[in-house]
């Protein structure tokens, strides 16, 4: 899977070097060209942003230098993601949809924003990573690439994907490694119980409780079977005459 970025600031991205993103480029499987807008500035001291139009704070990055940059690179089949607080908020369906994608362009704004007139131009889709302000769409586009690349082929364990959280519209349920007891916590007995049957039962009323208690809209519009229902119903009670369920 192929990712270019629009950026003012490619020294950002060095941190994509690094654990299961870097391992996915080391092999081939996930490739990041990082395309510094500057370098497309014709003035002579290289300026790549002005002041607004009809006045205000700060300065605007210029249309023609963001267009010069995006004309640098191969578009055929490729999909232009502009990162703004504006955009549709990402979402663990939408990553899963962008990794069919087979060249995502992720044009990356600073200052007071880009010119619109080459946002109207060259973006496809715009996308936020949540409503709060960062200072530029480094960070989101980082946050896009490394959620996306977990979905690559070869980038983690198909296992790891469908145990993780959201994988099934749940969070995920605790987890335990050695020792047994820790500050006088010992871990579930049924994890040491060897009974696979046992223990995924246990992994999914963790599961529904931890989403029940932690983000109970997630589940207005889960399919649930009775058993899971009647669980909730468990929780729920117990939780109104603040009793901890037995687990
Ligand atoms: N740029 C600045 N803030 C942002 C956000 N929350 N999401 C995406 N891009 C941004």
């Amino acid at each position: 899977m192929k990712f270019s970025v629009l950026t003012l600031f490619p020294e950002m991205f060095n941190s994509l070097n690094e654990s299961i993103i870097g391992k996915g480029k080391e092999k081939g499987l996930i490739d990041i060209n990082l395309v510094n807008i500057r370098d497309f500035s014709k003035n002579k001291h290289k300026q790549v942003d002005d002041t607004p139009y009809g006045g205000g704070a700060g300065m605007v990055m210029k249309a023609d230098v963001v267009y010069e940059a995006y004309k640098s690179l191969n578009t055929k089949n490729a999909k232009v993601i502009f990162l703004t607080p504006q955009g549709k908020t990402l979402n663990q369906e939408k990553v899963k949809k962008l990794a069919q994608e087979e060249h995502i362009i992720l044009l990356c704004g600073h200052y007071e924003g880009i010119d619109q007139r080459v946002i109207e131009e060259i973006v496809d889709e715009e996308i936020s990573i949540g409503d709060y302000v960062l200072t530029g769409g480094e960070i989101p586009a980082m946050v896009l690439i490394d959620s996306v690349s977990r979905y690559v082929e070869g980038v983690i364990k198909k296992e790891s994907i469908n145990e993780e959280s959201f994988s099934d519209g749940l969070l995920e349920y605790p987890q335990y490694t050695r020792p047994e007891i820790f500050l006088n916590k010992r871990v579930p007995e049924v994890l040491l119980s060897g009974n696979h049957q046992e223990i995924e039962k246990w992994r999914k009323k963790r599961s529904l409780e931890n989403t029940y208690k932690k983000r109970p809209e997630l589940l207005e519009n889960k399919k649930l079977s009775n058993k899971d229902k009647e669980f909730i119903e468990e929780i729920s009670n117990a939780s109104s005459k603040n009793i901890e369920p037995i687990h």
